[in-house]
């Protein structure tokens, strides 16, 4: 399949867009501060903190950030839960009752309640095995993420 660009020039923070690649959206979110200072609080948490699963993304996001460093702020993601493929939902707020105490916002699949967190780690005691994959992608611009 061919890339496909993505302009973040016009997204807030907090904001998440979605593109079709190869055949899958693609979530890309601008993270805030508050988001990225939760990340290294999260381990305890998490079934795979620092990505060790190597197929889960390309070897520069195997860390808390899966992102490129010249911009840790955003994230790309497929969204697709990694249980049984549904399309988890982007819940960026700070533990809404529904969650639990310990949720500190990112993305929950409706089909049989997996979490992940806002860099799309997986919680523990989810149905979920992995965490989200990362795609390959790369900043043609400051503005412009090519996927794929
Ligand atoms: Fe997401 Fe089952 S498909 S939890």
């Amino acid at each position: 399949g061919a890339p496909v660009d993505v302009n973040i020039g016009k997204l807030s923070p907090g904001q998440m867009t979605t593109v079709a690649w190869r055949g899958k959206p693609v979530y890309v979110v601008h993270r805030t501060d508050r988001m990225l200072e939760s990340l290294p609080e999260m381990d305890d948490r998490l079934r795979d903190p620092n990505s060790e699963v190597a197929t889960q993304q390309p070897e520069f996001a195997a860390n808390p950030y899966r992102a490129r460093e010249e911009n840790e702020r955003f994230l790309v993601i497929v969204g697709l839960c990694t249980h049984l493929g549904c399309a988890p939902t982007y819940r960026p707020e700070v533990a809404p009752d529904d969650l639990g105490d310990d949720w500190q916002g990112g993305f929950f699949c409706p089909c049989h309640g997996s979490k992940f967190d806002i860099s799309g780690r997986v919680y523990k005691g989810v149905p979920a095995p992995t965490n989200l994959e990362v795609p390959q992608y790369v900043y043609v611009t400051e503005e412009i993420i090519r996927v794929g």
